[in-house]
């Protein structure tokens, strides 16, 4: 980075300028693994969406290709919009995607690899009998709201399924499609699932885990030892939502154990920011593997005057919990190789050391509770909460954790901690992250976010592990059972006055069993 772009990343995936959304068609092919964005090839904004194309052979270091996919035929010559990869037997990539036709209708498309044995899948050839799936006259869907193709599955009656996005009235739902050839498909009478009042599904995933071990299935995976997770990007405050379930592959129904996809107490993958993400399986390593969108905090203005916006999520491995009714993230291992310098506290206390970008982990243990205030029973949304207690509003047990980007004077930094709750005969633990204080710059969103988190604080240990990347810090609670990522843009604390601090500003004593943190190496990334 240079002093001009202080915010540009050094390890999170990002176009060299330009707007940037949706990762799409992940996958690996060859050893290569593949990942296709929405990008505008000509401004800081969104438009003119093409489909960027990087590959990679560890999901951090990535190589620039040209686009993959972009206007050329009726059918997409208004835009190529998200989609995603399906592996065809015999190891064959196909893509669907949405396209923007003529009228600007939504239809989605196919496109194959026109080179088999380029493992880098520079060109691609699309079918001529595109739009596949399209709305008519007869099918009642609303032409503005049919996007984003999921991975394709295939049945046991050798048909393929995939879902598309879409809304009616104010309801959700994932229209479900099924073909013999993956080039004719037929529109299922029913959904494969809806949601009332929980509008536009955009970016559906749909995908199986395994109920007794963290290794990733195949998406065509049905019953045996997996459950399902259906998920959808929605609501006003955008957030990917996901419910568990099993999938009924004989009503070809997603049939959900509890929960929603919408509202304060939906599933989430990620209490900040983090949007139309998608996930594909990694044969090589047998896991499930997680990629999102992080848009930008800062002004369409800002983002103009910089060149670019939005960056891509480290990518994270993705499992069922151990309960069974959460899913829980954890950041690739590969992203370990990029840590440095390790940086080591005999005071077991970080006093404001100056590391950027880093990653930090810290585990607290607590053993006294009897101060503990009592959880308001109204306290149900945690990102309020968090808003309303602030990391300057002092408790009992906390706020304690991580300050980071942080001058050395405290004029900036962005707050990543807990605080613990008495609640019935357990304890509640609140994980937040407060941007108010991030920048001086007041033009920027600096909501706070939140979640509770699913651990015992009496019997295990609470731990916090923050990727931190000159604008971004992604947070992950108790190994990934609750994620929080913001977006900050800091006027101070840039560069060598970053700072990094463990606070406790609560009046209980809060031991810190464990801290570890890296300087980060560069990746290469375009
Ligand atoms: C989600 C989304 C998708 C659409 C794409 C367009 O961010 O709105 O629904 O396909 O972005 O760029």
């Amino acid at each position: 980075t240079s002093t001009s772009q202080p915010y540009r990343t050094g390890y999170h995936f990002q176009p060299p300028k330009n707007w940037m959304n949706d990762p799409n068609g992940p996958m690996i092919y060859k050893g290569i693994y593949h990942l296709f964005y929405q990008y505008n090839p000509k401004g800081a904004v969104w438009g003119n969406i093409v489909w960027g194309h990087s590959t990679s052979t560890d999901l951090i270091n990535w190589t620039p290709h040209d686009a993959a996919i972009y206007p050329t035929q009726p059918s997409d010559i208004n835009g190529c919009w998200s989609g995603s990869a399906t592996m065809l037997p015999g190891g064959k990539p196909a893509i669907l995607y949405t396209g923007i036709d003529p009228d600007n209708k939504q239809v989605q498309n196919l496109a194959v690899p026109k080179n088999l044995s380029d493992s880098y899948l520079r060109e691609w050839v699309k079918s001529p009998r595109n739009p596949l799936m399209a709305p008519t006259a007869t099918n009642h869907i609303n032409a503005s709201f049919f996007r984003d193709p999921t991975t394709a599955w295939l049945g046991p009656d050798k048909r393929w399924r995939v879902i598309i996005g879409s809304q009616t009235k104010d309801k959700g739902l994932a229209f479900l499609y099924r073909s013999k050839d993956f080039v004719y498909w037929t529109k299922a009478k029913h959904p494969l699932h809806s949601e009332n009042h929980s509008g536009m599904w955009e970016c559906p995933d749909f995908f199986p885990v395994s109920t007794n071990s963290r290794k990733g299935v195949d998406t065509s995976i049905i019953g045996l030892n997996t459950k399902h997770v259906l998920k959808a990007s929605v609501g006003k405050i955008p957030h990917d939502c996901y419910i568990i379930g099993t999938y009924n592959v004989t009503a070809d129904k997603f049939i959900p154990e509890e929960g929603s996809m919408n509202g304060v107490s939906a599933l989430t993958y990620d209490y900040g920011k983090f949007y139309a993400s998608k996930t594909f399986f990694d044969i090589a390593k047998n896991r499930r593997i997680l990629l999102g969108w992080i848009n930008e905090s800062s002004t369409q203005e800002d983002d103009i005057k910089k060149g670019w916006s939005g960056l891509q999520a480290i990518p994270r491995g993705l499992w069922l919990d151990k309960s069974g009714k959460q899913l829980v993230q954890w950041p690739i291992p590969e992203v370990e190789k990029l840590r440095a310098k390790k940086v080591n506290l005999s005071s077991k206390l970080l006093r404001g050391k100056s590391l950027l970008p880093a990653d930090v982990e810290i585990s607290f243990e607590i053993t006294k509770f009897e101060k503990a205030e009592v959880l308001d029973p109204n306290w149900t949304n945690p990102q309020l909460l968090c808003s309303q207690k602030g990391a300057s509003v002092k408790g009992a047990l906390g706020p304690f954790g991580l300050l980071v980007l942080a001058s050395k004077n405290l004029k900036e930094y962005t707050a990543v901690f807990f605080r613990i709750f008495k609640n019935k005969n357990k304890y509640a633990v609140l994980m937040c992250s407060d941007q108010n204080r991030s920048s001086l710059n007041n033009d920027n969103d600096k909501t706070t976010y939140g979640a509770f988190l699913d651990v015992d604080p009496v019997h295990e240990t609470l731990s916090l592990r923050s990727l931190i990347d000159h604008s971004i810090v992604e947070s992950f609670g108790g190994g990934g059972k609750a994620c929080i990522t913001a977006r900050v843009y800091p006027t101070l604390a840039i560069d060598d006055e970053a700072h990094l601090y463990a606070f406790n500003y609560g009046t209980e004593k809060i031991n810190v069993t464990s801290l570890s943190a890296w300087s980060m190496k560069t990746a290469q990334i375009n």
